[in-house]
């Protein structure tokens, strides 16, 4: 696309760097909340990152209800419950710490506090009406970026499967990104979340959405993550490290927030909704086969993200480029430690018409480079098994 044509880019007020976790009182206040639901999880709340939230909000006078019943792949009903405890305590905004899970889990609440009904009512893009109340996020995983995302992912068990729901009125008012939070995360969260991070920018930088804005946080975000994923794998209280990891995360963010994503997401959904999986792991584990798929829909694209980790590809051909972009993904992979395939995570082949029925219908999809039948998918998910 042409630099001069008309684009949009939304983006929450963020604040980044070693002791924002701690503002979240001022900003709270800011905002004139009274009573935020604190949407966390066990494992957080565990790390004791939680507990800080509560203390920052409590210097500030203001009394936070904490909701930690969400889980991996965060459920409906755990949105629903989230919802009755926020009406039952007549609070008046929310708080997220935590991964993609209670970020996904507080936008859900808030959608159906504000909205009403049930929050799978709201599956697709621009369903939501009515602003939600404010929202606050602090993400303790480098990967997500569910904290400057117009993206919630919530799975609907009844159907085993995950639903997207894509609109600009749930982009945090406030994204408060504290590397120091990412050292309680273990090496294998550490690969997975930063894997996911990676993929978002991949498929932002080759979506049929992508500006030149979404382009520049796409290809510093490749840049970011692939110089420093192993690093902190090696070096994992380190905050420098941790904060560049973090930085990329965020770009990567703001880059598929506003470009969207593609076939990596679209089929890791369906994947992760119908045998609970990591999500990061999921995209792990397709991410070469559907860059292999997508090649030839975009190669100049491609070739700039082989550059960008690395490649001199002058005089190369084409081909000789994607062999050395697949090569790379792959080593990426498995060096941080991602080592399963779909067969080995349990994935028979009768369930691959399953998981395509469902990927075929995900937004994500929309925006791949390469128009893809179920044929394609099928094939993508058995070369990934
Ligand atoms: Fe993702």
């Amino acid at each position: 696309m042409s630099i001069t044509e008309l684009r949009k880019f939304v983006a929450p007020e963020t604040i980044f760097g070693l002791g924002a976790l701690r503002v979240v009182g001022q900003y709270a206040s800011k905002f004139g909340i009274t009573k935020p639901l604190v949407v966390s999880d066990p494992g957080v709340l565990a790390a004791g990152w939680t507990d800080q939230v509560v203390a920052s909000l409590a210097e500030a006078d203001i009394d936070g209800v904490v909701f930690s019943g969400v889980t991996p792949n965060p459920k409906a009903e755990e949105v629903m419950a989230g919802v009755a405890l926020y009406l039952e305590h007549d609070c008046d905004g929310i708080v997220a710490v935590g991964g993609g899970s209670p970020m996904d889990c507080a936008k859900g609440i808030g959608i159906v506090v504000t909205n009403g009904g049930h929050i799978l009512d709201y599956e697709g893009v621009d369903k939501i009406i009515v602003p939600m109340p404010p929202l606050l996020c602090i993400p303790t995983t480098a990967g997500t970026s569910a904290d400057v995302s117009q993206f919630a992912i919530i799975n609907d068990s009844g159907r085993k499967t995950k639903i997207a729901i894509i609109s600009k009125t749930i982009i945090p008012d406030v994204a408060l990104i504290d590397p120091q939070t990412l050292v309680t995360m273990d090496n294998y969260l550490t690969a997975c979340t930063g894997m996911d991070a990676m993929v978002h920018a991949i498929e932002a930088f080759v979506s049929n959405a992508q500006s030149a804005m979404t382009d520049l946080h796409a290809l510093e975000a490749i840049r970011l993550v692939h110089a420093n994923l192993l690093a902190v794998l090696r070096d994992p209280n380190n905050l420098e490290l941790r904060a560049r990891t973090m930085l990329g995360s965020m770009q990567a963010g703001l880059a598929f927030s506003n470009a969207s994503l593609g076939a990596v997401h679209a089929m890791a959904h369906s994947l992760g909704g119908y045998k609970d999986l990591p999500h990061g792991e999921c995209n792990a584990m397709l991410l070469r086969h559907v860059i292999d798929f997508n090649y030839s829909a975009a190669p100049e694209r491609f070739r700039t993200i082989a550059e960008a980790i690395g490649l001199d590809g002058r005089g190369m051909t084409d081909t000789h480029i994607r062999a050395w972009l697949l090569s790379a993904v792959d080593s990426l992979r498995v060096e941080a430690g991602i080592r399963d395939t779909l067969g080995s995570r349990g994935i028979r082949p009768g369930d691959i018409p399953i998981l395509t029925e469902k990927a075929i219908l995900d937004p994500c999809l929309v925006t791949n480079p390469k128009p893809a039948t179920k044929r394609d998918l099928e094939t993508i998910y058995e070369e990934a098994s």
